[in-house]
């Protein structure tokens, strides 16, 4: 049932592969320059945009306006304009959590991978051990196949890119669940172990893309690297109110989700002549399958024992939509998220002259 839920539901997903206005050429920032808004701020420093007018665009000058009685902040981030709930969980229900716990070991941790049948990101990458004209010959690769990719793909690119980057976030939201949060930082709770391993997993699927991006040489990668800070900074709000229940129905969505996208990105990249970042993607994308089928056992699982709970979860989380996790994703130049990834493609950076 879960499984059939999560099927039909997926396109109510705001990510990068999922906008409804993404076309094949990418709005020219002119055109959308004279809309744009400066976003709300919620911390000390409010930005003054410039030049957004300006037919081709130079990078816009960024500065901030200090308001003496504040604080300094190094982070604007968007401000947030729902109430947000928290704690919804009944405390008798932590129980249900607790008595959980052997059947997580048995059913969820085997799902993880042990460290050394896991892929790593060095495994698709340039050996730097190598001799360095052996190493450039590897980069040089890397950039012809690259070279065949058009900037759309990129947009998306950076986009799963960034959003994998800002995974401290995604533990700290699991860390928020009540009842299977890891309480010292180092919990033997089998939620905590997995939350922990998960996360670790998870890790590598930034540090590849990032790392393959940057070589590749077609990507803005300061406007990247302020981006996923400012990501980071912002946070996210799924609507999970520290509920377990919303958030395995929540992580069963959003694997589903990236693993969907990474699943595109692979077959995109194989189409266009890269092998291996097909191949990358493709192996990001299934760790997400893995990731899934985790959290839809657990989500199944509460189905059995706590029908009710869990399906009034499930109900309260489709009522709100499922909100992908970058969704404050922010560049510092504009409001938008999607506006973020246009500055990366190559075609924006031609436009913006730089
Ligand atoms: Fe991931
Ligand atoms: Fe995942």
């Amino acid at each position: 049932m879960v499984k059939k839920l999560l099927f039909v539901s997926i396109n109510t997903m705001s990510h990068p592969l999922n906008f409804p206005n993404f076309s094949k050429t990418p709005p020219n920032s002119s055109t959308t320059a004279t809309t744009m808004q400066a976003p709300r701020y919620s911390l000390a420093c409010t930005p003054i945009v410039t030049n957004l007018t300006h037919r081709h665009r130079v990078t816009p000058t960024v500065t901030f306006r200090r308001t003496l009685q504040q604080p300094i902040s190094a982070v604007a981030a968007p401000a947030l304009t729902k109430p947000q709930k928290t704690h919804s969980l009944p405390p008798e229900k932590i129980e249900v959590f607790k008595s959980l716990e052997d059947w997580s070991t048995q059913q969820v941790l085997p799902l993880l991978k042990p460290v050394e049948e896991c892929w790593q990101p060095q495994n698709f990458l340039p050996d730097p051990a190598m001799p360095v004209d052996e190493f450039n010959e590897q980069v040089r690769a890397l950039r012809e196949r690259t070279a065949g990719l058009p900037d759309e793909y990129f947009v998306v690119l950076v986009g799963d890119m960034i959003t994998e980057d800002a995974l401290p976030t995604y533990q700290t939201m699991i860390n928020t669940l009540d009842g299977v949060k890891d309480e010292t930082g180092a919990s033997s709770s089998p939620w905590a172990l997995w939350t922990r391993a998960w996360t670790a997993e998870e890790n590598r699927h930034g540090d590849l893309l990032r790392t393959y991006l940057y070589l590749s040489g077609r990507v803005d990668m300061l406007m990247i690297e302020r981006t996923v800070q400012y990501l980071i900074g912002s946070g996210m709000d799924p609507g999970t109110e520290n509920n377990p229940y919303l958030g395995f129905v929540y992580t069963s969505f959003q694997e589903r989700a990236t693993f969907i996208s990474h699943g595109n990105t692979a077959r995109l990249a194989k189409e266009s002549g890269d092998p291996v970042l097909a191949r990358i993607c493709g192996t990001i994308a299934s760790d997400e399958k893995r990731h899934e089928i985790a959290y839809t056992k657990i989500v199944e699982k509460l189905l059995e024992v706590d029908p009710t709970g869990a399906m009034t979860a499930i109900s309260d989380l489709m009522k709100k939509k499922i909100t992908m996790p970058a969704h404050l994703m922010y560049d510092g130049t504009g409001p938008t998220a999607f506006r973020a990834l246009l500055w990366c493609g190559s075609t924006a950076r031609r436009v913006h002259g730089s």
